[in-house]
């Protein structure tokens, strides 16, 4: 993890311009930094959301195998879990979306979830949707939760407002004779089939897998997939100290529930997410819209990662699998 940053106390109007604001407000937070949220509709309703609610935004560099030089540098920002509805309004997923835009990306990647009962957000939710933006595309796979409701209604939606839904399938990305695969998978209970998804990819390929649940895992580094992202757990939702989450709390029952791990050539990323699931409630667990930016495979063996203190940003060595 690099930065993060919360939303919103918005006793003043801040932007991304103004970087004194913003080191003031990372000092006072612990490094944590705070946003306005600009143009934003509905921000009378996050002032109030602001009181309960928070989204950290996380920055990953990713030693990448075999990565084509035309993609180094690839900037991947991930949505994942965000159950828009009663627990998660409207305003929270347009901020959601303002936040992602701003990170530049070159790939967006939407895991799943994007409901949790009722169709009524589908139409909604795909609209906020639609506003993403990435160089390469927005791409998208469906959440256990998506499949309840009903996944090809979502599938439509999502499809309409041109972001790339992969059931099952891989797209693949070229520059200048290079290539670059995205596949994504249904979920792991409902029809996911990774050789499939990866049909037609040559051994080896740069391949960034979709997959709504890490369970796949396996699968995936039997395949020698590079990179998986993939939420479901919302990182256990709340997390007590010393009782732990749902999951547990020992290091083996949390392995590929939350965050980065690696298992033989595969790394795996699994968001928190935006939202929540039987009830509107995080505890030691916030938000997260993790960012990703993709580097060849000889920085792949110290990940850099850095904290803010008052002597300014610094940067360490960050040990992981
Ligand atoms: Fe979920």
């Amino acid at each position: 993890m690099a930065y993060t940053y919360v939303f919103p106390q918005l006793k003043k109007h801040r932007t991304l311009a103004e970087p004194w604001h913003r080191m003031k407000g990372r000092w006072r937070n612990g490094g944590v930094e705070t946003y306005s949220l600009g143009q934003s509709s509905g921000i009378r309703q996050l002032k109030q959301l602001a009181l309960r609610s928070r989204i950290e935004v996380t920055e990953h560099r990713i030693g990448f195998a075999d990565l084509p030089e035309n993609f180094r540098g690839l900037r991947i920002v991930q949505l994942t879990d965000i159950h828009h509805g009663l627990y998660l309004p409207a305003a929270v997923v347009n901020l959601a979306v303002e936040l992602t835009n701003n990170l530049d990306a070159d790939i967006v990647a939407l895991t799943g979830d994007f409901v949790t009962h009722s169709r009524n957000y589908i139409e909604p939710v795909a609209e906020m949707l639609g506003a993403l933006r990435a160089r390469e595309g927005v791409f998208a796979v469906l959440g256990n939760h998506d499949f309840r409701v009903d996944a090809d209604r979502i599938a439509v939606a999502l499809d309409r407002r041109g972001i790339e839904v992969l059931r099952n399938r891989n797209v693949m990305l070229r520059r200048r004779g290079q290539k670059f695969c995205v596949a994504g998978i249904d979920d792991f209970l409902y029809g996911a089939d990774l050789p499939r998804a990866m049909h037609g990819v040559p051994r080896d390929t740069a391949t960034l897998l979709l997959s709504h649940n890490p369970a796949i895992i396996e699968e995936a580094a039997e395949l020698r997939i590079p990179l998986v992202l993939s939420g479901h757990t919302h990182g256990g939702q709340v997390r007590l100290p010393l009782i732990g989450c749902v999951y547990g709390r020992s290091d083996e029952k949390m392995r590929f529930k939350k965050g980065r791990d690696r298992l033989g050539r595969t790394q795996i990323y699994v968001s928190r997410g935006l939202g929540t699931v039987v009830l509107p409630v995080r505890y030691g667990c916030p938000s997260e819209i993790p960012h990703f930016v993709l580097e060849s495979r000889r920085t792949a063996s110290v990940e850099m990662s850095r904290s803010f203190s008052s002597d300014g940003w610094s940067a360490r060595p960050h040990a992981h699998r």
